[in-house]
């Protein structure tokens, strides 16, 4: 039974202990509430077991070490055991894209029949609040008749589950913060007795500060879309107006990008033009949710544009490198930096990626440094090129650098460090360099003005 008085008496499990999973599970465990996770990876709960990260995520092998010593998080390697010793049970998995860019619902299906079975041998009234990112109408036309169809011959009237939609919004790199301060709470439900349970849940743990708004599965499905797609949006157009700049004279994008800003009906965030947007949701989200849009019979122009001006971008910096270099061919190239973005290891669609493989089609000699995730992208191009765990290493003898990802320790190289390179040509994707500092070099700034205005790339 649900207790509702305080709701941090019950017990809480996650399905899926990746970014999402694993966050809100030690932090919600850390508010003393009794959190189970587990996952079908095994070796990432016996990491989790011995308060390891199978990730890396700044703060957050703190918040799990908190959870695990209280004894308020607990590793489950059995899916059923912890579902049945659960009132709440969280769904993080993942929702990959397939090739095609459509959504992958393979681990949803997977979890929602496993919570199906539990529910069937072990009857008890649960809340099912998909957090995983899913299309609209998955909760409607998937995730619901699985359950219907395994409950359905027994009398379940006051234990069939309650199913929420409740969609994340964490960032990686700050996922603990973003999971401590989170900007919205949204509840998609057909069911108000559950929804209510979850909000009193939301309300005991973060107060009444946060707006919590409650709505149908079909709009907390695509509000999380809308979200993300909007992102993607500005960061598409910012790179568009940041294109024109690099061909013309005297043009600097992120004075403009200061300056439109400061327009309150368009804000600053999110206006930082660079090499795309990577990671493992914006380009995936956008991409499905136009293939969702068209399986319904509506064309997403808007969308289609955002997603091919970021296809396009990385192009954008390949071709201020070989501007530098005149040609590729056999050039050795310095990639600093090869997350999708800083503070994470996750290289899931990272930008740096395509570069290289850009680079390498047109022959050039790749080295590459990241503080965190070198060895990740071993595993994709093995000894094709070459590994630096040290920045100076990696450039020394390079006719080119390229820094990819604005991580701090970039941000501190000086003259002296970029004197071992064999030709000093600089490409600041981010500029995060302080050009006044710099003298010696063959400095490229994306967004300003480089790029010789005849070009058509
Ligand atoms: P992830 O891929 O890092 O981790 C998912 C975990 O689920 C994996 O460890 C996998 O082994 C496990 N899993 C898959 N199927 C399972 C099953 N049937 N039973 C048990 N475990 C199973 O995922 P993530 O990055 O945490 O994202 C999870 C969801 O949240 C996705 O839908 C994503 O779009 C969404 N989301 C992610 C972020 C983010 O920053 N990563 C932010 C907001 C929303
Ligand atoms: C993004 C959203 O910001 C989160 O709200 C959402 O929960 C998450 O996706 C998700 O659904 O998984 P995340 O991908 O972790 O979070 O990271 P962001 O900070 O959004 O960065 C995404 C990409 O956009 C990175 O490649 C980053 O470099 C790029 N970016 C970001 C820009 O190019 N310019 C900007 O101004 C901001």
């Amino acid at each position: 039974m649900i207790e509702l008085n305080n709701i941090t008496n019950n017990k809480i499990a996650f399905i899926g202990a990746g970014v999402v999973g694993l966050t809100t599970a030690a932090f919600f465990a850390s508010k003393g509430i009794y959190t189970i996770i587990t996952d079908k990876n095994y070796s990432r709960l016996e990491l989790i077991k011995n308060g390891k990260i199978p990730f890396y995520e700044p703060k957050l092998d703190q918040l799990v070490n908190v959870g695990l010593n209280n004894g308020t998080l607990v590793v489950e390697y059995d899916t059923t055991k912890a579902i049945q010793s659960s009132d709440i049970v969280f769904i993080t998995v993942g929702t990959p894209p397939f090739e095609d860019g459509s959504i992958d619902l393979t681990y949803i299906k997977e979890a929602t029949t496993t919570i199906a079975y539990s529910i069937r041998s072990y009857p008890a009234y649960k809340l099912i609040i998909i957090k995983s990112t899913v299309v609209p109408t998955t909760t409607s036309k998937i995730i619901k008749p699985i359950i219907d169809n395994i409950l359905n011959d027994e009398g379940y009237e006051d234990k069939y589950p309650a199913i929420l939609v409740n969609p994340e919004f964490l960032r990686e790199g700050s996922a603990v913060h973003d999971t401590i301060n989170p900007h919205i709470i949204v509840i998609g439900s057909n069911n108000g007795e559950g929804a209510n349970i979850l909000d009193k849940l939301y309300r005991q743990i973060y107060g009444n500060n946060i707006p919590i708004i409650h709505t149908t599965w079909e709009n907390a499905e695509l509000i999380k879309y809308a979200n993300n797609s909007f992102l993607a949006t500005k960061i598409s157009f910012i790179n568009t107006i940041a294109n024109i700049c690099s061909r013309i004279n005297n043009a600097d994008i992120d004075t403009i990008a200061n300056a439109i800003g400061l327009d309150p009906r368009i804000g600053s965030l999110f206006l930082k033009a660079g090499p795309g947007y990577g990671g493992s949701c914006l380009p995936k989200d956008v991409k499905a949710l136009i293939k969702f849009a068209e399986s319904i019979g509506y064309k997403p122009r808007l969308l289609i544009s955002v997603d091919e001006t970021n296809e396009y971008q990385s192009l954008e910096v390949v071709n201020l490198a070989e501007k530098a270099v005149s040609s590729l061919e056999g050039k050795v190239i310095s990639i600093l930096g090869l997350s999708f973005k800083k503070d994470t290891d996750d290289i899931r669609n990272s930008v740096s990626l395509k570069v290289i493989d850009h680079l390498l089609r047109n022959n050039a000699c790749v080295k590459v440094h990241d503080p965190k995730s070198i060895e990740h992208v071993k595993a994709i191009f093995g000894n094709k090129i070459e590994y630096h765990t040290n920045v100076i290493s990696c450039l020394t003898g390079a006719d080119c650098c390229i820094i990819m990802v604005d991580w701090d320790e970039y941000k501190l190289l000086t003259n002296k460090d970029f004197n071992v390179m064999k030709d000093k040509n600089v490409i600041d994707v981010w500029r995060i360099l302080d050009i006044n500092k710099l003298t010696d070099i063959k400095y490229i700034a994306l967004g300003r003005s480089n790029i010789n205005k005849n070009d058509s790339i």
